[in-house]
């Protein structure tokens, strides 16, 4: 397994910022979050730094999707980024920890009233429209309150990105967003600009997530600003913000190869200052929405071994008292990991497990063949690169109570998460 730089061995023993983690699954039991706050505050600041520019506004809008908790809202806060936010639970979460509401653009298909209402009663800065039909409801519940307000429209550049390739497809069918091949688009454009109770700003970007080629993001961002110019000259309005999404690809596996992000932004923010430049676009804002690439590498799921199984055919399974409750993405996307015995970590890696969860359904499985070293029952593995989408994605299936989460912050280490309890898991059932 990589390790992160907050990880080393010392003694035999992985450890976290100095910490053991054989003495982490003591205090806090497994299977347990381990977030790694002091590289998640650091990269923060790093991106801040890296967006700024010149020659007009920039915002980072953490994606909360990919891991939102109290602690996180708190640092979100803290460290005065902006939030891209999908529902009315994660406007709550990040209102009531700090977070400015001015600072969150509310993206999702089909929000609902009960939702739109509740940003802007909340001061939700941005709403993201995500289609024609919401352009009216909108603008319908801003007349009730007397407001007017801001929003962007998501475009589908027709800039599809794949891992390792970007692909130009029309993309008239996806779900989100309207297409700028949409013979309607104008029109849609229009109606946003001429409602009385909303103030068009511009447009908005997701080309996909995990993206390992930094070009698609140059792609969407000339595409993005050449439909921004033709609509300027075709409605008489001015763009002045764009916000070109997430998605930035992170590291899980030797098969990944991630660009560096820090190093990235300052040459991407020239780009987009240059073409807006050359096409006449005299932008204000321009933001960006990363999720993953913000927490992944800071969170890692320590789990202890259970039975150990050497099938008829030949197969090592080591089963591990966590599952796809915890993390789904394996059985959900075929997503791949690295794993570590931490309390044998200088032992040699000489035999292939398949690393099982516990949850009953064939596809548990959190790793599919890894060498490690010997196992047995009782030995403590560390899955790295849990952060994003893990604890935001967990279930319940089988009754399972969710992991606890813990925060190391350099010296100190401490809960964030309580594990769940039974009486927690049907807390809601009469
Ligand atoms: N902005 C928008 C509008 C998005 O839809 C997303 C992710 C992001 C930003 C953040 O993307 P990121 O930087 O995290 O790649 N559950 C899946 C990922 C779904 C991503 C959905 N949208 C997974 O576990 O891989």
């Amino acid at each position: 397994m990589r390790l992160e730089k907050y990880q080393s061995i010392i003694g035999g023993r992985l450890k976290h910022s100095g910490h053991d983690y054989v003495e982490l699954a003591n205090q806090y039991g497994t299977p347990l979050y381990i977030f790694d706050e002091a590289s998640f505050r650091e990269r923060i600041l790093a991106y801040r730094e890296a967006v700024k520019s010149t020659y007009f506004e920039t915002d980072v809008l953490f994606a909360s999707k990919a891991l939102l908790t109290k602690a996180v809202a708190r640092i979100i806060a803290e460290l005065d980024i902006g939030q891209d936010v999908v529902s009315a639970g994660e406007i709550y979460t990040g209102v009531r920890h700090g977070v400015d509401p001015k600072r969150m653009y509310f993206h999702g298909n089909n929000k609902l009233n009960k939702e739109i209402r509740y940003a802007i009663d909340n001061r939700v800065g941005t709403i993201v429209v995500d289609n024609r039909m919401e352009v009216e409801r909108i603008s319908k519940i801003a007349a009730e309150f007397e407001t007017k307000q801001r929003v962007l429209l998501r475009l589908n550049p027709g800039v599809e990105a794949h891992t390792h390739e970007y692909i130009m497809t029309a993309n008239l069918d996806s779900k989100f967003g309207e297409s700028v091949f949409d013979p309607e688009i104008y029109n849609i454009i229009q109606s946003m600009v001429v409602s009385p109770h909303l103030e068009f700003a511009g447009f908005h970007s997701h080309i996909g997530s995990q993206i390992f080629e930094a070009d698609s993001f140059y792609k969407a961002a000339s595409e993005l600003l050449t439909f921004s110019a033709e609509v300027q000259k075709r409605l008489g309005i001015l763009i002045s913000e764009i916000n070109f999404g997430g998605g930035f690809g992170v590291y899980y596996t030797q098969e990944d190869q991630p660009f560096d992000v820090i190093d990235f932004l300052p040459d991407f923010m020239e780009y987009v200052h240059q073409e807006a430049q050359a096409l006449a676009i005299d932008l204000k804002k321009v933001t960006i929405e990363p999720g993953r690439s913000l927490v992944n590498a800071s969170g890692s799921t320590l789990y202890e071994v259970g039975d150990l199984k050497h099938t008829a055919s030949g197969k090592d399974y080591a089963f591990v008292d966590g599952s796809m409750n915890d993390n789904i993405r394996p059985a959900l996307y075929q997503a791949k990991y690295e794993a570590l015995a931490v309390n044998k970590a200088d032992k040699p890696q000489e035999k292939v497990y398949t690393i099982a969860g516990k949850a009953c359904e064939s596809g548990d499985k959190i790793i599919e063949e890894i060498k490690l070293p010997i196992l047995e029952t009782g030995d403590l593995l560390l899955v790295n690169g849990t952060g994003a989408y893990n604890y935001s994605m967990a279930s319940n299936y089988n009754r399972i109570p969710r992991p606890a989460m813990i925060h190391v912050n350099d010296e100190k280490h401490y809960l964030t998460v309580k594990r769940e309890s039974f009486e927690e898991m049907s807390l809601r059932e009469i």
